[in-house]
């Protein structure tokens, strides 16, 4: 029996195929059985009468449970009232494994109960739609850097020492010596740019965030692209021509998805390059004034950090990413440039994506004199002998070169509109969650 998938099922109509998958729903009414099946590329219908099968099949679709496993044998033809829906008239149902009661029934469950069934829960949906627009964006980020001259050079999990401060940091025992997780590739980044000129990585990253927010998880997928003498306005344009790509493809190749999720497309539609360029002096004045008219409880002072409330309240002023540049210098990493016209701040930038999504993407120009570096590596307490390398490549032809990091869970939740990360990976990792 050759397996068709209900994805192709269009190409079939009114042929007699064979189905192999499970029983995603069941509906009786006397003698007719309406079953959806799902084989992992769809959903489709399948109508039984007793009366047009054998009675072996006819039972069969009686005691067929939730998710037992069944090859179906049938025709499909197009729904008489809907046009593009297609049902499957069922000839033959075999059970593989009658499934025992499944713990994920159609009426509403908790999260935190639907997180411990994660494992189940995948099988869902809602679950199937969102890991499909993960990985459109996955595939349009592989295509945007493959198609513009970036060469993929992976970076290591095992490292010797911090990139994005220490407070972060899984810790882990490497023989005799201790290691660390990675928390960004940024750093052996620098060292492939310099390399091979235009590089990307994208792997699992790791952050010990001991923070229960709906934007962190502790391993999260990171995609890093780093140039060779590029400048901040060189990253900032390349960021924003690359989420309109992403955008695009995810719009082109994942509407019914985004359908699924009740996702307001409109939204989306409007997310075209150029970007809002803001500087960080004038994002604080942006949140001073929220602050006056009521809209934001805190005053901002400059100095600080955005937080969560802040970069929310900035998204809420655009209706595309808006690209916050030039933070200060001081409530960044060590790795930074300081801009030549006011060193007390640092070449950087965030996007910040709309509707309150938040930071999606964080990078800038790195320091590229030596003196520069080594003074910071030792103001941020960083071993400097896990660094001699890095330093290496201020040594041997250093030139300015920037990059950037996406965080693909952000990116998701946003496309696909979700409050929280937590569904944007199979298998989400955060501070109170190790299992499945
Ligand atoms: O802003 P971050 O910390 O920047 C870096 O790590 C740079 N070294 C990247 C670079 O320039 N090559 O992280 C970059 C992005 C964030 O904007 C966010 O999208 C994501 O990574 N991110 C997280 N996503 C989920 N959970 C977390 N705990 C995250 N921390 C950062
Ligand atoms: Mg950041």
């Amino acid at each position: 029996m050759k397996q068709t998938y209900i994805s192709e099922i269009s190409k079939h109509l009114g042929q007699e195929i064979t189905i192999k998958g499970w029983l995603y729903n069941k509906r009786s009414s006397g003698k007719l059985g309406f079953l959806e099946i799902r084989d992992g590329s769809g959903i489709i219908q399948g109508v039984v009468s007793k009366k047009d099968v054998s009675d072996e099949t006819w039972e069969s679709t009686e005691k067929v449970t939730q998710e037992s496993s069944v090859i179906i044998t049938g025709a499909p033809r197009e729904h008489p009232k809907k046009p593009g829906v297609y049902e499957l008239d069922i000839k033959d149902l075999r059970i593989v494994q009658l499934a025992h009661e499944y713990p994920i029934t159609p009426k509403e469950h908790g999260v935190e109960f639907l997180m411990d069934k994660r494992h189940l829960w995948l099988r869902s949906r809602r679950q199937h739609a969102i890991l499909r627009v993960r990985h459109e964006i996955i595939r349009a980020v592989r295509d945007f850097f493959d198609n513009n001259g970036f060469i993929l050079c992976d970076t290591p999990v095992f490292t010797p020492a911090a990139c994005e401060g220490t407070t972060t940091l899984f810790e882990v025992g490497y023989f005799d010596e201790k290691a660390y997780l990675t928390q960004s590739g940024q750093l052996y980044n620098e060292a492939t740019a310099a390399a091979f000129g235009k590089v990307y990585c994208f792997g699992p990253t790791f952050r010990a965030e001991k923070s229960k927010t709906r934007r962190h998880l502790t391993e999260f997928w990171m995609v890093e692209p780093e140039v060779a003498y590029a400048k901040l306005d060189d990253v900032m344009e390349l960021a924003e021509n690359f989420i309109g790509h992403i955008v695009s493809r995810v719009l082109e190749s994942r509407r019914e998805e985004l359908n699924v999720l009740e996702r307001d497309i409109s939204k989306l539609e409007k997310i075209a390059p150029p970007f809002p360029r803001l500087q960080y002096d004038d994002a604080v004045k942006m949140l001073q004034e929220g602050h006056t008219k009521g809209a934001l409880e805190s005053r901002f002072e400059w100095g600080g950090d955005l937080g969560s409330p802040d970069e929310t309240y900035i998204s809420s002023q655009y209706d595309k990413p808006v690209m916050v540049h030039r933070y200060p210098a001081a409530v960044k990493a060590f790795y930074m440039e300081p801009d030549p016209e006011r060193p007390d701040l640092a070449l950087c930038v965030d996007v910040l994506a709309p509707e309150g999504y938040g930071e999606i993407i964080g990078g800038g120009e790195r320091a590229s004199s030596l003196e520069l570096l080594l003074n910071r590596i030792q103001e941020h307490g960083l071993p400097e002998e896990a660094f001699d390398w890095y330093l290496d490549l201020r040594k041997y032809g250093s030139v300015p070169h920037a990059g950037f990091g996406m965080g693909i869970e952000r990116c998701v939740a946003w496309l696909c509109g979700l409050e929280h990360v937590r569904e944007t990976i199979p298998f989400p990792r955060m501070l109170y969650r190790l299992k499945p």
